[in-house]
């Protein structure tokens, strides 16, 4: 069996899959334009594909003879789930593995954002330093605040348990409310989406990207922020309207946002390019060397178990597997 492996991803992710398989490796960070990625295609069973490859209803409409699309990310919304199972093909992702890591940068971002640290680093590199004074880059607090979660799911929930240690009130919403148990394990109360948005110091968005999640944060959301809160997006770029904030934060409607997710990526809006108030990220928030590796590795499992007949340890679309 063969199995195209779309783009670089961690050489024991390889390895693994030549053990078994013939494989197509596509080596580089470029990966394959879609006329490439259908040519590649054909005459494959396993596709270890990555968050840049898009595979909609149409390309996955011409797949012939694929078992598996094995990604390596816990989001799929590049890949159309329903019409991948209407073709009998098993998608997995990568979830669990990049939980804390990913909480762990969101709150990079919330820190870096509130407390100016981007801001401070060009201060003193460009040599803008010459005194102490009394409000030099004066940001705002994050212990005893109010944190307020879009999706309470494993990030969202790792997120809040950071903030518990930050003496912070959890606020959250989604589209289904979380057990008992884990509301009282987070100390989260569930608030209805103009709640969070007016109550909340700090917003940060943990939801997959769907077509009810898309622009979740537009102008009408933003004008209900406090004009001293903050908002962190490590979910998907679309999530938010990047204009809207944008100008939001020109306008000081909001203080300050730290994003590591783009509505095109890499494209970033031009106006966040020359807003000092936003810390930018390139889609890292999961970019630990052990984590990376980690996703890498276990999409090659993913795909493995699906081309060997044994059900993947993280099926998306368990209708296939019946
Ligand atoms: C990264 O964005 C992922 O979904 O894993």
């Amino acid at each position: 069996m063969k199995v195209l492996v779309t783009k670089r991803v961690f050489p024991e992710a390889v390895e693994y899959l030549r053990s078994k398989f013939e494989v197509d490796y596509v080596s580089t960070d470029e990966g394959l334009t879609p006329q490439e990625l259908a040519q590649r295609v054909k005459g494959v069973q396993g596709i270890v594909s990555q968050l840049t490859d898009k595979f909609d209803a149409t390309v996955i409409g011409r797949l012939e003879g694929v078992k598996v699309l094995a990604n390596v990310a816990v989001g799929y919304d590049n890949i159309d789930v329903p019409a991948a199972t209407a073709k009998g093909i098993a998608v997995t992702n990568t979830p669990d593995v990049l939980t804390e890591t990913t909480a762990d940068f969101a709150w990079a971002l919330l820190m870096s954002a509130a407390r100016r640290v981007v801001e401070g680093h060009a201060f003193v590199h460009s040599g803008q330093w010459k005194r102490w004074t009394i409000d030099l880059l004066a940001g705002q607090d994050i212990f005893g605040k109010t944190l307020g979660i879009f999706g309470l799911g494993r990030i969202g929930q790792a997120v809040a348990r950071r903030g518990r240690g930050f003496g912070m009130t959890i606020l959250y919403n989604d589209a289904q409310r979380a057990p008992e148990s884990i509301e009282q394990e987070l100390g989260a109360r569930f608030v209805d989406k103009d709640t969070l948005l007016r109550e909340s110091d700090y917003v940060s968005l943990h939801v997959p990207l769907t077509e009810g999640t898309r622009k979740l944060i537009g102008t009408p959301e933003l004008n209900l922020m406090k004009p001293t809160a903050i908002l962190i997006n490590t979910a998907r770029g679309p999530v938010v309207d990047e204009a809207a904030v944008a100008e939001a934060l020109k306008a000081r409607r909001i203080a300050a946002a730290g994003l590591d997710v783009f509505e095109k990526e890499p494209s970033v809006h031009p106006l966040l390019l020359e807003l000092t108030n936003v810390v930018l990220a390139p889609h890292i928030a999961s970019a630990s060397v052990d984590t990376r590796r980690r996703m890498s590795t276990m999409a090659a499992e993913n795909c493995a178990a699906a081309l060997e007949g044994r059900r993947p340890a993280n099926l998306l679309n368990p209708a296939v597997w019946a």
